[in-house]
């Protein structure tokens, strides 16, 4: 395997389940694909494995007492140039004080002083792990952007059989690779994403999905996708300017399952507060004059283009070069605005390099016969459609609830669910329409 560990930095946490003693061997084969290890061990986990053994095979001593830190390992010197921390395993516990954002022992406080790619393997009994704590705490984390290893259905520890049983350590080593090669961007921790949905039949038109599944990481590998996000930022004068509520979250997470996916995600972001999914490159811009320039310039290279951004429908014919005094005597000014160019109907009607194109309808009454008409008008392959007269998804919240129309019709209806997880199941789709095109 091409791994992308040599001289890597790895901080491994080692926390009290009974499957410590399986993170021997998942040290081991990070040292021997050239990583520098250092394992950070909690007072749990030292009455499971001992530390010697982690001590003989990193050659750095292990960090388990945060008060001995002054005359060895700082919990901040120790996450200082990390290039990933993984937690394997990570008990219930530790995963709830993460989520808590808790540093009581030296691994949660080093993790709390860590700015790289944070990836952790839970490992449990099954009803520790389906407890809505734990899978609450386990949402905290995949929002935040951490990896969560979806743990294994087997034989656990305590007897029974279900999930919670720690990936192996030649999974984890295999995930692990793949971050840091930028090649995975989400890793779902849903419940639901288990192997027996993998079984389902082969999406049928119009296709009824509430649930999502476990993506083929190759979905999208030799794909360039090109997905606008945002608002834009129409100015008025140097220090005013014309915008709307869009948060860019959907475009963002529609980006990091792309590129989880294998595919070459170029990201044309208006003024967002959220972080570049990893894998992904970001182009930002304000206006959607500048949208277009972007959007132009990627799309003769684009296999797939998203327009997913919240565009403003008009800007100012003429912004000031000056700040706009208030006057005394007028009540009133006027603001001539004009038409900005239509990017999605831009693409979608190009006659060469046409990538396939999808558009977004966010309505608020009559929505089909919106949805639809958008698609015509606009010459798109798909359009999603969302309801965000529905303040509980939509524009700023964190959930959608999507329908999906091509040009014979419905294509697939997602139920309200997190955003990130109707990302999947839209890129899926996408991918899969294009692939079978
Ligand atoms: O016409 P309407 O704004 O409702 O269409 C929404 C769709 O068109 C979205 O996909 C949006 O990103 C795109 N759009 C665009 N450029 C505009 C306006 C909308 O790309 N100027």
């Amino acid at each position: 395997m091409d791994t992308q560990l040599k001289n890597r930095k790895i901080i491994l946490g080692v926390t009290g389940g009974i499957a410590a003693y399986k993170s021997c061997t998942l040290c081991r084969l990070l040292i021997k694909a050239g990583a520098d290890v250092y394992v950070c061990m909690t007072p749990a986990a030292t009455k499971l494995v001992g530390k010697d053994t982690f001590e003989a095979l990193t050659g750095h001593k292990v960090a388990i007492d945060i008060f001995d830190e002054a005359k060895d390992i700082s919990h901040v010197g120790l996450a200082k140039d990390a290039d990933l921390f993984l937690v394997a395993p990570a008990t219930a516990n530790t995963i709830a004080k993460i989520a808590g954002g808790f540093a009581d022992n030296m691994l949660t406080a080093t993790l709390l002083a860590s700015t790289c790619p944070v990836v952790v393997a839970p490992a449990m009994n099954t009803n520790m792990y389906n407890n809505i704590a734990t899978q609450t705490n386990l949402s905290t984390l995949v929002n935040r952007g951490i990896y969560v290893l979806t743990p294994n259905e087997g034989e656990l520890a305590c007897g029974i059989v279900g999930t919670g049983r720690m990936k192996e350590p030649e999974e984890i080593f295999s995930d692990v690779c793949s971050i840091l090669s930028n090649r995975i961007a989400y890793i779902n921790h849903h419940p639901q994403l288990g192997l027996e949905q993998e079984k389902l039949p082969a999406p049928q038109k119009p296709l009824e999905l509430t649930q999502t599944r476990l993506l083929p990481k190759s979905l999208g590998v030799g794909l360039k996708v090109i997905i606008t996000a945002g608002p834009t930022e129409e100015q008025i004068d140097p220090v005013r300017y014309i915008s709307n509520n869009s948060s860019g979250k959907m475009g963002y997470a529609l980006a990091q399952v792309a590129a989880y996916l294998g595919a070459d995600v170029t990201l044309i972001s208006g003024p967002t507060n959220l972080q570049t999914p990893f894998g992904v490159k970001r182009i930002d811009v304000k206006s959607a004059v500048q949208m277009l320039h972007a959007v132009e310039s990627y799309v003769t290279q684009a296999d797939i283009m998203i327009g997913c951004a919240a565009v403003a429908d008009y800007r100012v014919e003429n912004p000031s070069p000056i700040k706009i005094k208030k006057k005394d005597d007028e009540d009133s000014i006027t603001l001539k605005l004009i038409k900005n160019p239509d990017i999605v109907a831009t693409v979608g009607h190009r006659q060469s390099h046409r990538p396939f194109t999808v558009g977004f309808a966010a309505e608020t009454n009559n929505f089909e016969q919106n949805a639809k008409d958008k698609l015509v008008k606009k010459n798109l392959d798909l359009i999603i459609l969302n309801d965000v007269s529905n303040k509980s998804i939509g524009f700023n919240s964190d959930e959608n609830e999507v329908k999906i129309f091509d040009r014979d019709g419905q294509l697939a209806h997602f139920d309200k669910q997190s955003k990130q997880v109707i990302a999947q199941l839209i890129m899926e789709l996408i991918f899969k329409t294009v692939r079978n095109k």
